[in-house]
């Protein structure tokens, strides 16, 4: 009797700090229980083996799933996995989409001038002024759209934010949402977080285009969005307007919203125009065009995005990514403004820059052996990897990573049909010639490995 009594207020005295005490130094709880009721026990020593036994209680394991049945459905993110296994390999990481050459100095400068004029503090959470101003003139020119700064625009913590808002704004639990089939990974768990139903329509190699047909029966009366990446990734589609024309046809007729995520807007290649949905008849009073400033001036890490609606739907989105996020980072909000405004030749040795990346990846992965179609827009390509005997997209990147030191991403990682996508793997060609340099020489082992 004497030893259960110190066992159990050995219990009790760890149970100072915070009131827990680990499970394997606890008693018994039924013995507990049957020396707290010994009638010599007095009043003081009762109430402590009462705690020591409550807390017994508290330490057992839970009994209820502890994730929401929204975050078990999620799995790690396969893009960002796989600069994780580059760093772990030492491969040259083709995998996530972020630029490893600087960002333009004027900009960086600009950057560097508001943290020293001590814009420290919270912008206005739906974006400081300048920038607005500057993303409405920027629309001007660019997307064809005039833009209230005051009523439609919201900056966000990239553009990942944004997407993410909208989809909390606009869906009730059950409505459908209209997805391409491959498309960019976060789309499918943004659904699941707004409580979307996805719906896909496919894109089809070699030339990743859509059927109107099969765009046409995703549609019903149940929808209420459709999430467009245009330039796409990772099919490097650039939509033609006589294709968004049948977006736009089909948004008006079922009375959808069309959410276009543009944020390779500037990415285009041979002449191709990019098109805004939105400036499209009828589709600016149902368009939400998002965009960011991560790929089109090299700040993946600067987390700015941007948001245009009507402003009916920009004053529910505020609200949201208010308690979301409150704002993007102050200072460069502010860099933002002077970015927005570059002059137009920037824009145009972007996407020239790029457009010589592209072709040199994807001339040197047709020499390996691998089977493509250069893409039109964004700076990524879906190559097929069959010709190597491979049947197992995940199994071959894997190959990739820790045999050949290159990293990329499995392409089943963007169909919800993982099936459909077992015969690519995508590369992205963000990177300095030299770093592409090192991949392809890397890679061209592979004709003897396989
Ligand atoms: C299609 C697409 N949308 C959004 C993002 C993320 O953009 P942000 O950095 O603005 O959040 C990416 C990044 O790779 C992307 O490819």
């Amino acid at each position: 009797m004497i030893m259960l009594i110190d066992w159990a207020l050995r219990d009790v005295s760890l149970l100072g700090h915070n009131g827990r005490v680990a499970p394997r130094v606890l008693s018994e709880p039924k013995i507990l229980a049957g020396v707290a009721s010994t009638p010599t026990l007095s009043r003081a020593w009762r109430a402590l083996l009462c705690r020591a036994k409550s807390s017994f209680k508290r330490q057992r394991p839970m009994q209820h799933p502890v994730l929401s049945q929204k975050a078990a459905r999620f799995t790690e993110s396969v893009i960002r996995g796989m600069s994780i296994e580059a760093l772990k390999y030492n491969a040259v990481n083709l995998a996530q989409g972020m630029p490893d050459f600087p960002a333009p100095p004027d900009l960086k400068a600009a950057a560097c001038r508001a943290i020293e004029s001590d814009i420290n503090q919270y912008a206005v959470t739906w974006g400081a002024r300048g920038l607005r101003q500057a993303i409405a003139e920027h629309a001007s020119w660019h997307l064809g759209l005039t833009v209230d700064p005051e009523t439609e625009i919201t900056v966000t913590c990239g553009s990942t934010e944004a997407m993410l808002v909208a989809l909390l704004s606009l869906i009730n639990p059950g409505d459908e949402v209209i997805l391409s089939q491959p498309f960019y990974e976060n789309y499918w768990p943004d659904c699941v977080l707004a409580g979307a139903v996805p719906r896909f329509f496919p894109m089809r190699a070699p030339d990743w285009t859509f059927d109107p047909d099969e765009l046409a029966a995703a549609f019903n009366d149940r929808t209420k969005a459709i999430v467009l990446c245009n330039p796409n990734n990772p099919t490097g589609t650039v939509f033609s307007r006589a294709e968004l024309e049948q977006v736009a046809a089909l948004c008006r007729k079922w009375d959808v919203i069309a959410i276009t995520d543009e944020i390779y807007e500037h990415i285009v290649y041979d002449g191709r125009p990019h098109v805004a949905l939105a400036s499209l008849d009828g589709m600016r009073e149902r368009s939400v065009t998002i965009g960011g400033m991560s790929k089109t001036y090299s700040v993946t890490g600067w987390r700015v995005g941007t948001m245009i609606a009507p402003a009916s739907l920009t004053h529910a989105f505020r609200q949201v990514h208010d308690y979301v996020s409150i704002g993007a980072a102050a200072p460069l909000q502010e860099a933002g403004a002077f970015a927005y405004r570059m002059p137009r030749a920037y824009y145009t040795k972007l996407s020239a820059d790029y457009q010589s990346r592209r072709d040199r990846l994807c001339s040197a992965l047709l020499d390996v052996g691998f089977d493509l179609v250069p893409p039109h827009g964004a700076y990524y390509v879906m190559a097929n990897i069959e010709a190597f005997g491979a049947t197992d997209d995940v199994a071959f990147a894997r190959h990739l990573v820790r045999d050949l030191g290159v990293a990329t991403v499995p392409g089943s990682s963007f169909f919800h049909d993982k099936a459909l996508g077992r015969q690519y793997i995508r590369f992205c060609f963000c990177k300095q010639d030299s770093t592409l340099d090192a991949a392809i020489e890397r890679l061209r082992k592979l004709q003897v490995i396989v």
